[in-house]
């Protein structure tokens, strides 16, 4: 029989108050995040820029908890040597990046060969399908639900479908990959994401709520991803 399914909460700390990263990080421990989700941007995949491999090594030394790289770099290739050294769990790049077929292909060798995961993110404009080529070596496949670039961003309602295209595609590879969604994760649009199975939602700005707790924002988040999950498999039955 297989197991109960399971959503885990991955929180970005993009929108966090980044003069005190050991507290952040902290706060998400004590909140029940599952993991760290890490946005690392150069200012010319995106617009924006934020941090590179050295404040990902300061995470791994802060906490033990998983974290989740999620590279918005032009050439994650060129870079990928720094990033895998400084110890995630795994490392996401973008499938709508230059580089070569080869060089994507050598960059998720190396994270592997460094016993990590390794995943393919989409933005809202490109297709799932683009990632088939590496489908049976992906540990994560990252459906945008955002452009990605900044936090605090609107859910694009469209993109959810794209969830259960993926969790299809990594359910017939087997091995055992995980969907991320990423962007405007939060106890509202967590149903809809649960609806078409969500994995792991990553939660960035509705974690950091002036007079908000974070713990509930965590539980609700599962708790109504959960809930769509169960009516979604109730109507099929
Ligand atoms: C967007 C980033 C996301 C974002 C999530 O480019 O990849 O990880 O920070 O934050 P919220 O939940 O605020 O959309
Ligand atoms: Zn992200």
């Amino acid at each position: 029989m297989k197991g109960a399914h399971e959503v885990l909460v991955s929180a970005s700390i993009l929108n966090a108050d980044f003069s005190r990263l050991d507290r952040v990080v902290h706060k998400m421990e004590r909140a029940g995040a599952d993991r760290l989700h890490l946005d690392v941007m150069d200012g010319n995949f995106v617009d924006n820029i934020t941090f590179g491999p050295d404040i990902v090594a300061a995470f791994r030394r802060l906490t033990e908890m998983p974290l989740d790289v999620h590279l918005m770099i032009a050439e994650p290739a060129r870079y990928m040597d720094r990033f895998i050294e400084a110890g995630p769990q795994t490392i996401s790049f973008h499938v709508e990046t230059a580089e070569s077929a080869e060089r994507k292909t050598e960059a998720i060798e190396a994270i592997h060969a460094a016993g990590q995961g390794a995943g393919l993110a989409v933005s809202p404009d490109t297709p799932v399908s683009a990632v088939d080529p590496w489908l049976d070596e992906l540990d994560v496949i990252m459906i945008m639900s955002v452009h990605p670039g900044w936090g605090g961003q609107g859910f694009i309602p469209e993109t959810a479908p794209k969830i259960a295209e993926a969790r299809a595609r990594l359910g017939r590879a087997g091995r055992g990959g995980l969907v991320h969604v990423d962007g405007g994760i939060n106890s509202k649009t967590a149903e809809l994401v649960g609806t078409h199975g969500i994995d792991v939602c990553v939660v960035g700005s509705a974690l950091f709520q002036r007079g908000s707790d974070a713990s509930d924002e965590v539980e609700l988040v599962k708790q109504r991803a959960l809930r769509g999950y169960a009516a979604a498999s109730a109507a099929v039955r």
